[in-house]
Order: C-alpha cells, then sequence, then structure tokens
C-alpha cells in the first residue's frame, strides 16, 4: 500500500509502510483493495470519510478507482459518507461527481505540495439510501 500511495501521490508526503499498519489497527478504519489500488475508510456512527484512494499509475483509467468506490459506497451501516480532495485533481473529483458527491466545502490551501504552493481542498458529501 505504502508502494502505491508513493507511486499515485508523487507531490504529497508519502506514508510508510509502519503508519498505514498503525491505521489498520484502528477497528474503524477498513481497507478496500484492488489489482494495484487501495481506499481507506473510517466509519463512526454511519459516516464514513475516505482517508485515501490510490490506483498505481499503471493501472489508472482502467474502472479500478470507480469499482473501490463503489465497494465503499455498498457497505453495510454507511448513511453518509464524505471525502476531500485536491482542487486541481480533476480526475477524482469527475469519479466523485459521477458517484453522486456534491461539493460541500473548502479549505483553502489545505495541502502541502513539494514544489508548489499549496492546494485547496474540496469537501465532499454523499448521503446514502
Ligand atoms: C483518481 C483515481 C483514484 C481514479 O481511479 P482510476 O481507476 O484511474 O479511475 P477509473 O478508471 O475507475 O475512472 C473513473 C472515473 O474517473 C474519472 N477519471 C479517471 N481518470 C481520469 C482522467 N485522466 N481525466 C479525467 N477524468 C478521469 C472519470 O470520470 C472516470 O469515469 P469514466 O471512465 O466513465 O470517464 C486514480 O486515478 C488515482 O489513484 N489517482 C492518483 C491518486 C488520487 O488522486 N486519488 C484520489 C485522491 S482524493
Amino acid at each position: 500500500m505504502a508502494q502505491i500511495y508513493a507511486a499515485a501521490f508523487p507531490d504529497m508526503r508519502p506514508w510508510s509502510a509502519a503508519e498505514i499498519a498503525d491505521l489498520l489497527c484502528n477497528p474503524m478504519i477498513e481497507a478496500i483493495t484492488g489489482d494495484d489500488a487501495f481506499g481507506l475508510t473510517q466509519t463512526i456512527a454511519g459516516e464514513s470519510e475516505l482517508l485515501t484512494l490510490a490506483v498505481h499509475p499503471g493501472a489508472q483509467g482502467k474502472g479500478t478507482g470507480r469499482a473501490l468506490l463503489r465497494e465503499w459506497l455498498g457497505k453495510n451501516g454507511v448513511q453518509v459518507a464524505f471525502l476531500e480532495v485536491a482542487a486541481d485533481n480533476t480526475a477524482a473529483i469527475a469519479l466523485y461527481h459521477s458517484t453522486g458527491f456534491a461539493q460541500e466545502g473548502l479549505r483553502p490551501a489545505y495541502y502541502p505540495r513539494k514544489n508548489a504552493p499549496p492546494a485547496d481542498a474540496i469537501l465532499m458529501r454523499r448521503q446514502l439510501p
């Protein structure tokens, strides 16, 4: 997962394998996995947050991200789903819009970037039936 994360987010601080293992010790945090891809979600009292979603660049554009998102949203007990995405991440924003998410807020200069000014974060939310 750490390798996929580093490849998928080259401009972000990498997450070490130990950090990811620590997160997965939390019983509220779940991993959803696919070929060369994973997502981490945290669900508390029916509210589920997508902590990250990463598809290795070599595997992108083949439906994997959409499939992982569908798996997350289909989990029992999830009533509200929410996430944050960088405002310049057009691919991810298109995916989230097409799966029923709508913008709910904006955090200015939220994501630090290695060689560029920080990017705004868009907060998105979807109510599930
Ligand atoms: C964003 C990401 C998770 C999408 O996963 P993916 O497997 O590549 O995407 P899919 O093949 O499932 O495509 C799903 C939708 O995403 C959008 N999308 C995917 N790649 C895109 C691109 N290059 N440009 C624009 N939209 C794109 C489209 O809406 C697409 O639907 P369509 O195929 O019906 O047009 C993946 O590209 C990724 O890991 N990117 C780097 C890390 C990242 O940005 N994670 C999300 C952080 S919030």
